[in-house]
């Protein structure tokens, strides 16, 4: 068996977050590999997309189930018998639960559109243009039992311009997400990422403290 971390992800959509990560595969910023992707939805893209990678795929409807619980018994199943190691939600529009969260303890993986704990749940881009935010952004944290909550382990910082739309936002926190998700789990398969209660340690993290965004940006360029 290879010793590359082996990814499960789940997903219910369009899968762009999906492509992302087997593109960063291709061009070994990130040493995993997908072992299987699982969605709740029969046609979901995403489906079409880990196919094309030659990723081995599972439908498995919720609606089959009578709980949550019993349908993430079924997830579980599938990420076992693929040998998942780290559990990557990716557009995945089910709430999971402890039967998910204990079989994989601290490695279930979320993507969120915004810099949580601000927005939470659906709508996150809807959510920041209402409220009137200059920065939103993008947040990949590890999940535990309530929604879009659990410890951080990357954000990316978005400015908003005046004319957004919820579409024109989408589409450049997606442009973050993209570029995210796969340094994230590239932190993990490189044996880097502790979590410590509500915080995650990251080993060696480049961080550069001087630097901020500000929207909207000075104009004088002492002040950048
Ligand atoms: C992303 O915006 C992610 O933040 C949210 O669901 C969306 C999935 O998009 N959790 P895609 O299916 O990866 O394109």
């Amino acid at each position: 068996m290879s010793t590359k971390l082996r990814l499960g992800v789940l997903l219910s959509g369009s899968g762009t977050n999906l492509q992302a990560l087997i593109g960063a595969i291709g061009t070994g910023r990130l040493d995993a590999e997908i072992v299987v992707v699982i969605s709740n939805v029969a046609d979901a893209y995403g489906l079409t997309r880990a196919s094309a990678a030659g990723i081995p795929t599972v439908v498995v409807d919720h609606h089959a189930f009578p709980s949550r619980p019993d349908f993430d018994a079924q997830l579980v199943e599938h990420l076992r018998n693929h040998g998942a190691e780290l559990v990557v939600l990716a557009g995945f529009m089910r709430l999971v639960t402890a039967t998910l969260l204990g079989a994989f303890p601290a490695r279930v993986l979320n993507i969120h559109p915004a810099l949580l704990p601000a927005f939470p749940g659906l709508h996150a881009e809807r959510q920041a243009l209402a409220h009137g935010v200059t920065i939103t952004g993008v947040t990949v944290h590890f999940v535990d039992e309530e929604t879009d909550h659990g410890p951080i382990l990357v954000q990316a910082a978005v400015p908003v311009r005046p004319d957004d739309t919820e579409d024109t936002l989408h589409a450049r926190t997606q442009a973050q997400e993209h570029r995210i998700y796969p340094l994230a789990v590239q932190l993990i398969a490189e044996g880097r990422v502790r979590i410590d209660g509500r915080r995650v340690v990251v080993t060696d993290a480049r961080i550069d403290p001087e630097r901020a965004l500000i929207n909207p940006a000075p104009e004088r360029a002492e002040d950048t």
